[in-house]
């Protein structure tokens, strides 16, 4: 991808969307209140601007997103199968928090930190060593796939269980995207959930957050009324997958 298309990608803060977010009807599936954090809620959109319909979800596609801020990348990915449900989940402190499921008609919609709970990697316009590893494709991260997969030291998570790590190095679950999905199929991302990397994110790409976004305060801004999202496989010029 062209750095002029990411720019354009990061820039969705600032695009209007013509839909009332008052017509959401759906269930908050976040959890009881502990370890959320409520941020502006966002309208998930293609490339073009056009709102994504949950049913026209590629199945077992990574989409980027960048969410709460403009310059951090959450995946969105529409699981084969239904996800479980009320799954305790643990930060690397010891906090506990609970992840209801997925959203969509079929619950097997999810949306995830694409920041590794490990240390950081995070798909960039460069590469990705960070996605979704669909159920036919095999993994050396673990015996099963369907899975998400860090492939810099191979840490595991459970897509259809909050991201509960399943193997390797990563100490806690990718931070949470809570999605909501309403009357008319749009999709919202309306915060986090879980314990999340950004501060640690933005401290340790200051160099890169500045050279992209033009300072580190344009990186922290909040995305607010839509987020563009588009495939890994158009963000990222390279993927990497072991
Ligand atoms: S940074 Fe992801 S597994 Fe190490």
């Amino acid at each position: 991808m062209e750095r002029r298309s990411f720019l354009k990608i990061i820039a969705a803060g600032a695009t209007i969307v013509a839909v009332n977010p008052s017509l959401i009807g759906g269930t908050l599936y976040a959890a009881d209140g502990r370890m959320f954090k409520a941020y502006e809620k966002a309208q998930i959109v293609d490339a073009a601007g056009v709102p994504i319909k949950a049913s026209s979800l590629e199945k077992e596609v990574t989409y980027i997103f960048n969410y709460p801020f403009n310059s951090t990348p959450c995946m969105l990915v529409n699981l084969p199968e239904p996800t479980e449900q009320e799954v305790s989940l643990k930060s690397e402190i010891g906090e506990e928090y609970l992840w209801k499921s997925g959203v969509g008609a079929k619950r097997t919609i999810v949306a995830y930190s694409a920041i590794c709970a490990h240390q950081l990697t995070h798909p960039t316009p460069n590469d990705s060593f960070i996605k979704y590893v669909p159920k036919a494709t095999p993994t050396m991260a673990y015996a099963k796939s369907g899975i998400i997969v860090c492939s810099s030291h191979l840490s595991a998570y459970d897509a259809g269980a909050g991201a509960k790590v399943l193997s390797g190095a990563a100490l806690q679950p990718l931070a949470a995207v809570v999605l909501e999905v309403a009357a008319d199929d749009t999709i919202w991302a309306v915060g986090v959930l879980g314990s999340d990397k950004f501060q640690d994110y933005f401290k340790a790409f200051k160099p890169e957050l500045k050279e992209f976004y033009g300072g580190v305060a344009e990186a922290k801004t909040l995305v607010s009324i839509s987020a563009k999202t588009v495939k890994l496989t158009e963000y990222s010029k390279e993927i990497i997958q072991y």
